[in-house]
């Protein structure tokens, strides 16, 4: 029975570069062992200068041989400005050569329980193929909220509680309100995790994370490693 490997901090002082290396160095030891790079991209702002930083190393991954998810989505259509695919795809995705097939894009604009359940056999047929039970992330990226949440699971709110499925319709308190989120156990089925955080006002929220606190504190991987990458904003003073 694996333990969960605990968490460690990276402090670095260039951030979207050290993200993005860190990410390539995930991408070839995945691709290395198992011919694929199952890769959960965060939403929000933060990721935005990391996926730039990562098309610009696009000749060192074989991106064919990656296969994109999104931790959450916000329900709105894929060309909105708070669409995490659109952030994603105008960064990283419209910039490499990564065949269309490979991007699971949550689509936000439909019916939120069809767009979850959706998501929810795509990923399962994956994980059918690799003989999971439920889907493994090589790595999954993950953003932190200033109340500690992460994807779209909130402090209080229900989402935070699903323990079978692995996507979910959720609200939450950051705009837009109705979203589609990644659930722990799909989440803790990751064999890497990063949380990628470049603001100095959520060291506090870190430390209480690390913590074990709030719903990014929950995020530990039975059988995999997290990571906290802090940006030269995020380092203690
Ligand atoms: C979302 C994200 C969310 C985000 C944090 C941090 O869809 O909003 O998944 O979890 O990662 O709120 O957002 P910033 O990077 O913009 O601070």
């Amino acid at each position: 029975m694996q333990t969960h490997i605990a968490s460690r901090v990276l402090r670095t002082s260039d951030f979207a570069t050290d993200a993005a290396k860190q990410i390539v160095a995930a991408g070839l030891e995945a691709i290395s062992r198992n011919g694929v790079f199952r890769l959960g991209l965060a939403g929000g702002n933060t990721p935005k200068a990391v996926y730039s930083a990562l098309a610009e190393l696009t000749h060192d991954l074989p991106w064919n041989r990656i296969q994109i998810t999104f931790g959450d989505e916000r329900c709105v259509a894929q060309d909105h400005p708070d669409s995490n695919y659109r952030m994603a795809y105008e960064a990283l995705l419209s910039r490499v050569p990564i065949p269309e097939g490979n991007i699971f894009r949550i689509r936000g604009e439909i019916d939120p329980a069809e767009a979850a359940s959706e998501y929810e056999a795509r990923l399962g047929s994956v994980a059918a193929r690799f003989g999971e039970t439920r889907y493994r992330h090589d790595l999954l990226l993950l953003g932190l909220g200033e109340d500690g949440h992460t994807a779209s699971l909130f402090p209080g709110y229900p989402a935070l509680d699903e323990q079978e499925r692995n996507v979910i319709p959720t609200l939450g308190p950051k705009p837009p309100p109705q979203r589609i989120t990644f659930t722990l156990p799909l989440i803790n089925a990751s064999k890497s995790v990063v949380f990628l955080v470049n603001d100095r006002t959520k060291e506090p929220v870190v430390q209480s994370a690390l913590k074990g606190e709030y719903p990014s504190g929950k995020v530990a991987p039975s059988d995999g490693g997290v990571l906290w990458l802090l940006g030269h904003e995020a380092c203690a003073p």
